[in-house]
């Protein structure tokens, strides 16, 4: 028994994508176009997918919400893994990356479930609350801008059930979180965080090393 995390180099990340649930045709084909771009590190990786296409089918999430949706991949693999019905509310301040996504999603035959915001995420998600959404997500992605991530999470409290789920994506920062030495505004920020939601009594919390580390919180 170790209680060392693994780490996952190139050929484990491989292992992982051939033993995980392959991408569909979808996925692939919006990666591979999204791997052309300059801020193609931006999206979530296959593994990472495949496991929040699990908890959305684990917590039966029929409402979703996203913060940061870039070209749409995280969105699709949610959206996807949704129940008929299921809806999904998406934030972005680019309709030029965004428009990928719509692409993408119409495509797959699920662009009809996602209901996509353009604007800043802060502004969108007041909104949704203001128009009587408190309550009723049963799931939030946050993966966009990293200095509002604190109001995000704030907003999220409001907007996701209780029971529900609150993932944030991130966390772990490359690393940086673990080392006193980076102060980095954004590390230092990340980190404190962390430690607030771990020290938060309103959520039970665990911080998953999957990507660049997924924190998830469950309102109770
Ligand atoms: C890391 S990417 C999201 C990646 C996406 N979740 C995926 O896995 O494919 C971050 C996104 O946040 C968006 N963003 C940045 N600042 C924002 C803001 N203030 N409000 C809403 N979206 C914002 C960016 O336009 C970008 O598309």
């Amino acid at each position: 028994m170790s209680r060392a995390t693994i780490m996952v180099d190139d050929r484990l990340g491989e292992y992982l994508d051939f033993i995980n649930r392959p991408e569909t045709a979808a996925q692939r084909k919006l990666r591979d176009e999204t791997g052309m771009m300059p801020n193609a590190g931006m999206q979530i990786g296959p593994n990472q997918g495949s496991f929040m296409a699990f908890l959305i089918k684990l917590l039966g999430v029929e409402r979703a919400l996203e913060i940061g949706t870039f070209t749409g991949y995280s969105a699709l693999t949610v959206a996807s893994a949704l129940p008929e019905g299921g809806t999904m509310v998406c934030c972005d301040v680019s309709a030029e990356w965004t428009a990928k996504g719509r692409a993408a999603w119409t495509e797959a035959g699920i662009g009809d479930r996602i209901d996509l915001r353009i604007g800043p995420a802060a502004e969108t998600l007041d909104q949704l609350i203001a128009d009587g959404e408190a309550g009723t997500f049963d799931f939030a992605f946050i993966d966009a801008d990293k200095d509002n991530y604190d109001r995000y999470y704030e907003q999220c409290l409001i907007l996701v059930r209780k029971g529900g789920l609150i993932a944030i994506d991130n966390v772990l920062w490359s690393g940086g979180v673990a080392d006193p030495s980076d102060q980095d505004r954004l590390t230092v920020m990340i980190r404190a965080l962390n430690e607030k939601l771990r020290d938060d009594p309103r959520v039970d919390f665990c911080l998953v090393p999957i990507g660049d580390g997924l924190s998830l919180a469950r309102p109770r």
